[in-house]
């Protein structure tokens, strides 16, 4: 009896470091959520990204909200409803709203996905943070989908739940955009990436799929690695065994160097099979490996011990043991000595540097929170919510590449997405003309105004697109008609149209091949006043006024600069002035504002790489849930 009643003590307590809510500070991964009409949900909102599915790291998607009369829980087949969410063509794809409770986030995702929906948003269903939706556990039934789920997924506030409920129900159509270009911080030509895991590998579908994903990643990893592009260090979570069970058996087979470092039992039974002190000691020989084969300059070596040490030494076959890790290692050529001195010795009561350097690791710095779930993957410090999925993590680290530092493996054709094929990736196209602005990327496909032939286009991408200013006429002057006569050039290009080419005021023709000098004074019937005296010019005219009038260039006509015209001129003048006046004081607000909001974003940008900025605030919560 007090051994079941010590037992279940004890598992409350690794199910707490597991789930984090011992350790405290659990971050919540976030993307926003830009909601475009109706205007008045218009805003960004947050999201919390889900941690399975495909998040567009780096990308972004535009869609419209369906929330379904039936099966609002989505806990069950659409088909059973007859409902589908496929998008026609030239329509947004569907977001799903669904509610939360019920069943697990990933069922949700799933019969979401089944329906056609691009994506899945999951109303909360109570007020508070926003919390990160995870993988059911390995007691939880079938999960043989989660694998498969590859639309994205976020958790969305309860408020904008119901607001988007409300705006539907009215007959309002709701359209966003759900961008994850700002979740992963992108400041340099290197990525620095982290993989928390486990040498453990008897725990279900997360442990399958934590060696799964190493194996599928290794080559790219590899790469990335040899070339410089990435810097990589495995990390293992140990936790230590609280002073008060330090004497007892679940402590003894759990943990080594006298309860300092432990892991919990694969079988989750003391008595049977391999124990959580096998599987730090396995941790440790890992974490060791990396350290020497990284002073000798391999440390992608790593992936290879991990994948090797995988197929040939499995506990089911029990060989997940010391002489089989030391066969793999020699296999490596790494150097076995130097690792077993770093291993050190595990039984006295002493710290082991490597394993106590983990644990403080383990607690987070600045934005990236602790890492209490079990493969975690950070990525320029940040941690990567989604399916752990080779193609989807390279993805992700494409994305935290500064834009067009990224290497070669992340242009391949492996990850670029085709989604320009169907219905133009919904972007703005000139189909005559045969330009787009919808282009595939690692990041997703993203709706850009293009540059053709040395035009850069202009616009929201989405809507529309013009040919734009200064490149356009710098380059062989935009095709057009220009010429230079007396000091005085005109140029029929004009910077702010798509158009082309325009013939300037004062001229008159195709614009392209000729523009011809207009006639002012017989053609447009200017400085016809009796007192006006008329002079055509190239690309103007000339007007004089007789006996001391002046010439009114705006009213076109002759006026006296004395005593009866006075105060109209007067009042005029002051009208000028005071126009003038204001002008001035426009333009400089816009300039101020301009200069503002330049260095706004500039100095943000610098700080958002030391500190989380409002855009992107992570809050701390009380850790992650599978369901309800
Ligand atoms: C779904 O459609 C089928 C055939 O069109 C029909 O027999 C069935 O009753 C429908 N089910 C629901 C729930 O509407
Ligand atoms: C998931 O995908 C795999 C491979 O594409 C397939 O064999 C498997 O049946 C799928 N699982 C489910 C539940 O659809
Ligand atoms: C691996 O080596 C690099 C350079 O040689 C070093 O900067 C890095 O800190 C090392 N990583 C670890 C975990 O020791
Ligand atoms: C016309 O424009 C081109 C390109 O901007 C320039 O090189 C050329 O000198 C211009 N010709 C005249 C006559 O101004």
């Amino acid at each position: 009896m007090a051994r079941t009643w010590e037992r279940s003590k004890l598992s409350i307590w690794v199910w707490c470091v597991l789930a984090g809510s011992c350790l405290g500070r659990f971050v919540v991964e976030k993307n926003s959520l830009k909601v475009s009409t109706p205007a008045s949900l218009k805003g960004s909102y947050e999201s919390a990204i889900g941690n399975f599915g495909v998040p567009q790291y780096g990308g972004s998607m535009p869609g419209t909200v369906f929330y379904p009369k039936d099966n609002r829980d989505a806990c069950e087949s659409f088909e059973n409803f007859n409902a589908s969410f496929k998008s026609a063509t030239r329509q947004l794809p569907i977001v799903l709203l669904a509610d939360r409770g019920v069943c697990y986030f990933t069922l949700k995702a799933w019969n979401a996905q089944n329906g056609g929906a691009a994506a899945i948003l999951v109303a909360d269903d109570r007020d508070g943070d926003l919390i990160t939706m995870d993988t059911p556990g390995e007691d939880h039934g079938d999960s043989g989908y989660l694998q498969n789920i590859t639309i994205p997924a976020a958790l969305i506030k309860k408020s904008l739940g119901d607001d988007i409920k409300k705006a539907l129900s009215d007959g309002d159509m709701v359209t966003m955009h759900l961008d994850w270009t700002e979740a992963l911080p992108h400041p340099d030509e290197r990525v620095e990436y982290e993989f928390w895991t486990n040498s453990n590998d008897e725990c279900g579908p997360k442990c399958d799929t934590q060696i799964e994903f190493v194996k599928n990643f290794k080559g790219a990893a590899q790469i990335l690695e040899r070339k410089g592009y990435a810097q990589f260090t495995p990390h293992y979570i140990t936790w230590f065994c609280p002073p008060e069970f330090l004497s007892s058996d679940q402590c003894r087979s759990q943990c080594i160097n006298n309860g300092r470092y432990c892991a919990p039992d694969p079988e989750q039974d003391f008595g049977k099979g391999y124990n959580g002190r096998d599987v730090v000691l396995q941790n440790l020989r890992q974490i060791c490996l990396f350290k020497v084969a990284n002073v000798s300059s391999k440390p992608w070596l790593w992936w290879d011990f991990v994948t090797d040490f995988a197929i040939r030494c499995p506990m089911k076959e029990e060989k997940f043991t010391k002489e089989c890790a030391e066969k793999v290692i020699q296999s490596l050529g790494v150097d076995l000595e130097k690792i077993n001195e770093c291993i050190g010795d595990t039984d006295t009561d002493v710290d082991n540097p490597v394993l106590k350097a983990e644990q403080d690791a383990q607690i987070g710095e600045g934005s990236r929170g602790d890492v209490s779930i079990l493969p975690t993957l950070i990525i320029n410090n940040r941690q990567y919510r989604g399916k752990l999925d080779g193609g989807a993590v390279l993805k992700a680290l494409c994305a935290g590449f500064q834009e067009t530092t990224e290497p070669a493996i992340c242009l391949s054709s492996d990850i670029e997405t085709n989604e320009c094929l169907e219905n133009n990736g919904g972007c703005w196209q000139d189909k005559v003309a045969k330009i787009t602005a919808c282009r595939d990327t690692f990041r997703g496909r993203v709706c850009e105004c293009p540059l053709v032939q040395g035009v850069k286009f202009v616009g929201d991408g989405y809507t529309h697109c013009e040919a734009s200013g200064t490149l356009h006429c710098e380059t062989n002057n935009g095709g057009c008609w220009n010429d230079t006569r007396g000091g005085r050039t005109f140029s029929a290009c004009v910077d702010d149209s798509s158009t082309g080419c325009k013939c300037p005021p004062g001229f008159t023709g195709d614009g392209v091949n000729s523009c011809e000098d207009v006639d002012e004074c017989k053609e447009k019937k200017v400085c016809q006043c009796p007192e006006c005296k008329c002079k055509d010019t190239w690309g103007g005219f000339e007007c004089t006024c007789s006996s001391g009038l002046l010439y009114m260039r705006e009213y076109d006509t002759c006026i006296s600069t004395h005593s009866a015209k006075k105060s109209n001129f007067g009042g005029f003048f002051w009208i000028v002035i005071f126009g003038l006046a204001a002008a001035g004081v426009g333009a400089y607000v816009v300039y101020k504002y301009r200069i503002r909001s330049y260095m706004d974003t500039e100095i943000r940008s610098i700080m958002a790489q030391y500190m989380p900025l409002d855009g992107h605030v992570e809050v701390p919560s009380h850790g992650s849930h599978t369901d309800i």
